[in-house]
């Protein structure tokens, strides 16, 4: 494992995926910066951060044993470490809004961006990204952002936070769920972990169509396989969704 910090970088996940195209990582990296000017958030948004208040952060996982068709573990063991990292920072409310969304409240304080890269249909690497809010005051257009400093009226030292999140993750063995088979892994208490801390379970919702369509229902459950269950108000009727199908409206 080796850890890089930089001063200032447009993306530490393509920073990372450089290094993998050019082939010259033999090792897993973590790549941080409290200043990345261009960062990439899901669905192709933009992920802002104020320099030298939020951390960004990247990690690579080389050749990790994880089948492509169970690629939402990667979702439920990184969602689930950083609930209980923030845990230990006494962060309130803490839960995964489907897909891999860490909220306090109803406020998003951390968005998670995994990018796999395949040989044939293998998994050659998977870099996890991090974006987590830690003292930004303003979020102007992002009604639903916020920070641990807004929510706990704190300010944070980004090096002892940084430093701790490495420690915990070397210490908590996170690595080893990826370099074993994932088939042996205790999926049912993965998913029922995960649903636990699942954001408006068994709340009424509205929910965004990737047509644009809105329609309303109730969140039931996700599945092993990433897939949403939420029950239609008015026809009782249980529908399902994958990540790319919907959006939660908060
Ligand atoms: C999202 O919620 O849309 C995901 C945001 C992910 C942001 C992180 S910050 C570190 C890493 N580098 C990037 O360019 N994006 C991820």
């Amino acid at each position: 494992m080796k850890i890089i910090k930089l001063d200032a970088i447009n993306s530490t996940n393509e920073y990372i995926k450089e290094l993998i195209k050019n082939k010259s990582i033999k090792k897993n990296y973590i790549v941080y910066s409290y200043n990345q000017t261009n960062g990439k958030g899901r669905r192709g948004n933009v992920w802002y951060s104020e320099p030298d208040k939020n951390l960004a952060f990247s990690l690579s996982l080389l050749s990790p044993s994880v089948n492509l068709k169970n690629q939402f573990i990667i979702n439920i063991i990184i969602s689930l470490f950083i609930i209980d990292f923030l845990d230990y920072f006494k962060i309130p409310n803490l839960s995964i809004k489907w897909p891999n969304d860490i909220m306090s409240g109803n406020k998003k304080i951390c968005g998670i961006l995994n990018e796999i890269q395949l040989k044939k249909k293998h998994i050659e690497s998977i870099i996890i990204g991090l974006g987590i809010n830690i003292n930004q005051e303003n979020f102007n257009n992002l009604p639903n952002a916020s920070s641990l400093k807004l929510i706990t009226k704190k300010n944070y030292d980004l090096n002892n936070f940084t430093n701790t999140l490495i420690k915990k993750l070397k210490k908590n063995n996170f690595f080893v769920p990826f370099f074993s088979n994932t088939e042996t892994l205790n999926q049912k208490n993965l998913i029922s972990s995960y649903n636990n801390k699942l954001y408006c379970r068994k709340k009424l919702k509205s929910f965004k169509l990737s047509n644009g369509k809105i329609f309303h229902g109730n969140i039931e459950s996700v599945d092993i396989n990433g897939i949403l269950n939420v029950k239609e108000k008015n026809h009782s009727l249980l529908r399902s969704f994958n990540g790319n199908e919907i959006q939660i409206i908060i």
